[in-house]
């Protein structure tokens, strides 16, 4: 059996959520990716790494990106993010282009739904939010516009278990 670590960056909760499912589900070991090095994960043959997305990026990933080449070669990687807009074609494709070109190009990856409280915002977060919100109101959004209106405006909570499987299938049989 392989070792795998799963790490986490997460703000509100939901990618830390499906971290610790994933870990569960596959006998990993949980890590956050606040202050861990590369050398504290350089025993695990398997490293997943997911994040909340803001403004299209997953958080802290370039704790992978800048080590994918050099500190973690030869290690297999498998990268989730977590957002809100990512059940849409378009959002996703743009994730895609944000976070898994050039060294990121071939890392298999999943996106899962996460959740948004418009209570708990704060700071610049709060202010991207109104910021988005007034161009979906200005018509400068894509088709999910109104849906993400609505999340924005009465929050929601996506976050679903079932989601992982595919994930968790792939790395268990990275494991074997
Ligand atoms: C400032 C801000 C920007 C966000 N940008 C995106 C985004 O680009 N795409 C997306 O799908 N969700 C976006 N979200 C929603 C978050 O990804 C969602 O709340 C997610 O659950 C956060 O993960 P966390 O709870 O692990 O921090 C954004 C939320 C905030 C507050």
């Amino acid at each position: 059996m392989k070792k795998i670590a799963v790490i986490y960056s997460s703000k509100h909760g939901a990618a830390k959520q499906y971290a610790e499912w994933i870990a569960q589900d596959t006998g990993a070991d949980l890590f956050s990716a606040d202050g861990l090095k590369p050398r504290d994960v350089a025993d695990y043959d398997i490293l997943v790494y997911g994040g909340g997305i803001y403004s299209g990026g997953i958080r802290n990933l370039d704790f992978i990106r800048k080590n994918i080449r050099k500190k973690f070669d030869g290690k297999e990687i498998l990268c989730f993010g977590v957002g809100i807009t990512i059940d849409n074609a378009a959002n996703r494709e743009q994730a895609d282009d944000i976070n898994f070109t050039k060294q990121m190009a071939d890392v298999p990856h999943w996106y899962f739904p996460g959740a948004f409280d418009p209570a708990k915002q704060k700071g610049l977060d709060r202010r991207i939010v109104a910021w988005v919100r007034k161009m979906i109101d200005d018509g400068d959004a894509n088709s999910f516009g109104a849906t993400l209106a609505g999340y924005f405006d009465h929050g929601c909570d996506l976050v679903d278990r079932n989601r992982i499987k595919p994930m968790v299938e792939r790395i268990r049989a990275l494991s074997a």
